[in-house]
């Protein structure tokens, strides 16, 4: 894949201007130029141009695991319950796959359980190639599509790890349950390290998660026809500056909208902001989601050109986008693109895995925060060899604009802290399943 600058110019001025970079950003010449809400100056290289020095990806010891043999004998069946977005389904669900293989136990076709979060019903089938997950998982993992018959008219056992703090041993917590009720339902702890797994089973959560799961047909056709319609190249933008987001993240912002305002405060519930001290704090800690001005900013920081066309990968309720679309002009969603009836037809399940397929494909990624889609979508980059993919720091937006920096100054500063990051990998560092490689 050529980078993002060397496709947006004619090959004819490429020689020329990179020569001038390198005049530019020699140690003695004075600092870039950046002119801000005018035009971009496409001499400057973007972000992506700088060289990496270390990149994540597919660990070895998953990607070419020799597997000891499955158990002759299965100590039950196991579906994992999975709630929240579609995201953060798939990480439990990921999660359930090591925890049955560790109990020598048979998955079932999980339950997504979507009717709180979304107000509708959409399971894994409605978004997942079923076949080709059991095809996947073969000699990694024991799944079966239906339960045998003595079992299939009951209801699981349910067994909740999902409120579970600290370490525990799933073999203690959930073996006994599994043995006496032979199918039991699942909800995974959320921060269980797994580095004591047997690596048989790291293996399976590994190669079930991240090379098993695919859309299916129908909802892949319609990924494959919104990303035929996305002028290339293009950068898909995670930016999450919702009313829930916001609230959640007890910041305050100067100078919203009144709408805003008003949409934040119907969101906020008992999580009241902070205020004075601990507000400057908690903001420094990089817990302020970035709004779309401040996003407008740290990208035009990493001289990413304001006519770069962007696919924005996000639902309905972004506030104050006029702010963003103000300096990036070429936007665009799932619902500019697409027939409006067929959106409107699809659940909110389904449109996620729409901006889930984009993100993985796009040229370039970048996300506002690292949250369970920007974690999914950098994996999935990362498997496929995608190496454009950034969260952007709100802790140095934060940090830089506190200690008063504005405008060129701030911009070179966020440009190198960034740079740091993507050369280094940081930002976007991806758990278990992914090493560093040193390039
Ligand atoms: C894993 O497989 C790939 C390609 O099949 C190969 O290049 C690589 O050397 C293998 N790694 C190990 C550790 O066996
Ligand atoms: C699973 O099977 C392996 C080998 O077949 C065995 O070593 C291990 O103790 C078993 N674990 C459980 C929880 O049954
Ligand atoms: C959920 O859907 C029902 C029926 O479609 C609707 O009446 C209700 O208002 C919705 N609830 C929310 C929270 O959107
Ligand atoms: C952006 O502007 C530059 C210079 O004006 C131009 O060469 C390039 O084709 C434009 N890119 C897009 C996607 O419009
Ligand atoms: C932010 O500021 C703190 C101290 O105020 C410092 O320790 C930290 O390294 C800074 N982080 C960044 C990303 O600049």
């Amino acid at each position: 894949m050529r980078p993002l600058l060397r496709r947006l110019l004619p090959p004819f001025l490429l020689l020329p201007l990179l020569l001038l970079a390198a005049v530019l950003f020699s140690p003695s010449a004075p600092n870039p130029f950046i002119s801000f809400f005018g035009s971009f100056s496409l001499e400057e290289p973007d972000i992506w141009s700088a060289r990496r020095v270390v990149e994540w990806k597919a660990c070895n010891w998953w990607k070419n695991a020799s597997l000891p043999a499955l158990p002759a004998k299965t100590n039950g069946y196991i579906r994992v319950d999975c709630y929240g977005g579609l995201n953060q389904m798939r990480r439990d669900f990921c999660d359930g796959i090591g925890i049955a293989r560790i109990l020598n136990a048979t998955l079932v076709l999980p339950k997504f359980e979507v009717a709180a979060y979304w107000n509708e019903s959409s399971g894994f089938a409605d978004v997942f190639d079923v076949d080709y997950f059991i095809q996947q998982t073969k000699g990694f993992v024991e799944v079966v599509k239906e339960l045998p018959e003595e079992i299939a008219s009951r209801e699981p056992y349910r067994v909740d790890c999902s409120k579970r703090k600290g370490q525990f041993d799933y073999v203690e917590a959930v073996l006994p349950a599994l043995l006496e009720h032979r199918y039991i339902s699942l909800t995974p702890a959320i921060s269980q390290r797994r580095d004591r797994y047997p690596l048989y089973a790291k293996s399976a959560l590994c190669q079930g998660c991240y090379n098993a799961l695919r859309l299916n047909k129908a909802l892949e056709a319609k990924g494959s026809e919104l990303f035929k319609l996305i002028p290339k190249p293009f950068l898909a933008l995670h930016l999450r500056f919702e009313p829930d987001m916001v609230a959640y993240s007890q910041c305050e912002y100067q100078g919203l909208s009144s709408t805003s305002l008003h949409a934040i405060e119907a969101s906020r519930g008992d999580r009241k902001p902070w205020t004075g001290d601990a507000a400057r704090i908690w903001r420094n800690r990089g817990k302020c989601p970035l709004t779309p001005k401040e996003t407008a900013f740290v990208l035009q920081s990493l001289k990413i050109p304001t006519n770069t066309t962007i696919y924005l990968a996000a639902g309905d309720g972004l506030m104050e986008m006029e702010d963003f679309t103000a300096v990036y002009t070429n936007v665009y969603t799932k619902s500019s693109l697409l027939n409006s009836e067929d959106i409107f037809r699809m659940h909110g399940n389904t449109k996620a895995a729409l901006d889930y397929y984009v993100s993985i494909n796009s040229d370039a990624y970048i996300a506002t925060y690292f949250g369970n889609m920007d974690k999914m979508v950098s994996a999935m980059r990362a498997v496929n060899g995608h190496y454009k993919t950034l969260a952007l720091s709100r802790r140095a937006f934060a940090n830089f604009t506190a200690i008063g920096l504005k405008g060129v100054e701030l911009a070179d500063a966020l440009w190198k802290s960034h740079r740091e990051d993507f050369v280094m990998g940081r930002g976007t560092a991806l758990p278990d399943c992914f090493c560093e490689f040193t390039l």
